[in-house]
Parts: C-alpha cells; structure tokens; sequence
C-alpha cells in the first residue's frame, strides 16, 4: 500500500509555479492577482480563505481578501462581484461558500464574469468542462487528477466508483474520469439513495468518497487492490486537540488502508492540492491560457 501524499505533492506544485511566476516577473509582467470575497465568519470558510491567501504568497502571487458581514444584502454582493469583473489588475476571483442563506448562490455564481471563474463554477465553465472544451476545472476534481497522474495511476479502461454527486466534486469528477483526455474510465456515481451503493464499492479498481460522512467507506467495501481517493474533511469534536475538532474523511482509514494500492490520507491528501490547483487556475487567468480578456 502507498500513501498518496498530497501535502509533499502540493508543495512541489507550488514550487513549480513560483518558478514560473518568478519568470514572468522577469520579463516585466506583474505577478497574477487572485481575489476572494468571504462572507460572514463560518470556521471552515475561514480556514480556507486563509489557506488561500499563504498559498498566493507561497506562489508569488498578489492576493486581495474581501470580508463582508453575513448581513450583506444580495444586491451588495453583486456589486462587489461586478468590480472584481471590471478590475484589469484582478486575474480571478472566487466568492467562498457557503453563502447565508438570504442569498441565492447560484446567482452570484453566474454574476461571475466566466473568464475571471478561477473555481470553475460558472455554468459556461462547467459546460466548456462537461463537453472537453479549455476551461478553467473546479479545484477538488483537478487536484484529484493531478494526482492520479503523478503517481502514475492507471485509470483508462478501469471502473472508477465516484460516491457523492455534488456541483464542486462528484459530479465534475464524473465528467472527467468518464473523459478520454482524462481518466477515461467506467464511471459509476452513487449517493444517498444508491441502492446497490456498497456493491458498486466492491467492484471499483478506484473508489473516490466525497459524501462527507465520517468513515463511511469501510473495509468490506473495498476490493483488495484498489486506489481509494478520500474527499471528505468532516469536523468532529475531539477534545484532545487544542482546536478542540479533528478532521475526518470519508474513508476509515485504519482498517481500509492495509487493503488498498493507493490510498489519500486525511488530512494531507486531497484537501492540499484544492488549493494549489486554485493556484494553477489562476496563473492560467493571469496568462490568459483560456480565455482573452
Ligand atoms: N467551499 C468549499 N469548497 C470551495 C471551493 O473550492 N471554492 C469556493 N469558492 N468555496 C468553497
């Protein structure tokens, strides 16, 4: 069994790109600006948020963190998203959700200007993504390729089990195993109403949980031999920690691991090269890889 290590992974990503902003910057480019708008102050978002910001810096990049109180009216949002749209010294942009409940998300989602979506949410980039075209790639689906890739992982032709059909993960994910440039997989999707859900699990050469379910993947729903990807980075109370919460993911890694080829821990394996594929996205924006400005 190996370990796939995203944290070392996304270090080297990260290093990678540093070089190549260091490049730019050389040939009398400004270095790429990523902006973020955070609203209220829910812990995860938070944490995120602030992941994002030393990863910019780690990278070279500017960063420009905008903070809104939870009462913010919808129509204030949008204003914000259309300067960020309008602003030639902003690369890409990402709005953290959740969002309150008084505001619709989707909305904002689409108030995104498509070419500025570093997160890949905007409907023309989920669609430019669902049928192959350039585009910028959700971060989570991306990061997870990425390391199938460097790990040197076979995925074409093999069945790939994607449990969870979320907008940000299992339903891009599906898409791009399924796709021949990248995984080109057998794909199968289940969730909550799955009914032949740990069946499919005991067939999958690569098993990807992102239902956020602590240890809901368990030993006797792993083939021997299988990659098993961990998308899950639940919250539970521990009180032998300082922050007084560990993070769990998906998979009961104990008895699961000594089972697998392959496997994410949690934390450390996913979670790390979100972000960094952020990074990635937004190099992109600022070398304008996908779409001119
Ligand atoms: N909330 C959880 N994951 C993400 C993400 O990748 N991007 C944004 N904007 N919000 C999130």
């Amino acid at each position: 069994m190996q370990i796939i290590d995203g944290k070392a992974t996304a270090a080297q990503i990260k290093a990678e790109i540093k070089v190549e902003v260091e490049e730019m910057v050389a040939r009398g480019q400004r270095p790429p600006h990523l902006a973020a708008i955070l609203v209220g102050h829910d812990g995860g978002s938070e944490t995120y948020v602030k992941n994002k910001v030393l990863a910019c810096e780690a990278c070279g990049f500017r960063s420009t963190l905008l903070r809104f109180e939870d009462d913010i009216t919808e129509d204030d949002l949008l204003s914000q998203v259309a300067m960020l749209n309008a602003d030639p010294e902003v690369d890409g942009f990402i709005v953290q959700l959740p969002l309150p409940r008084h505001i619709n998300e989707q909305r904002i989602i689409e108030a995104i200007d498509y070419r500025k979506d570093v997160d890949g949410f905007h409907p023309i980039n989920v669609g430019r993504m669902a049928i192959g075209l350039p585009c910028y790639i959700s971060a989570t689906p991306k990061g997870i390729l990425e390391l199938l890739r460097r790990y040197d992982i076979e995925t074409s032709g093999r069945r790939c089990v994607i449990l969870g059909r979320s907008n940000i993960v299992g339903k891009p994910m599906a898409q791009l195993m399924m796709q021949k440039q990248y995984g080109d997989s057998t794909v199968i999707v289940c969730h909550s109403h799955s009914r032949t859900l740990v069946k499919e699990c005991r067939q999958a050469d690569i098993l990807i949980a992102a239902i956020g379910q602590p240890a809901f993947v368990r030993a006797d729903m792993v083939k021997p031999g299988a990659v098993v990807i961990d998308v899950g980075t639940t919250r539970v109370p521990d009180a032998t920690r300082k922050s007084g919460y560990r993070l769990s993911g998906d998979v009961d890694y104990e008895h699961v691991a000594p089972l697998c080829s392959y496997i994410t821990p949690v934390p450390g394996g996913v979670g790390p090269m979100t972000i960094c594929m952020l990074m990635q996205n937004t190099l992109a924006a600022a070398r304008k890889t996908y779409y001119s400005l």
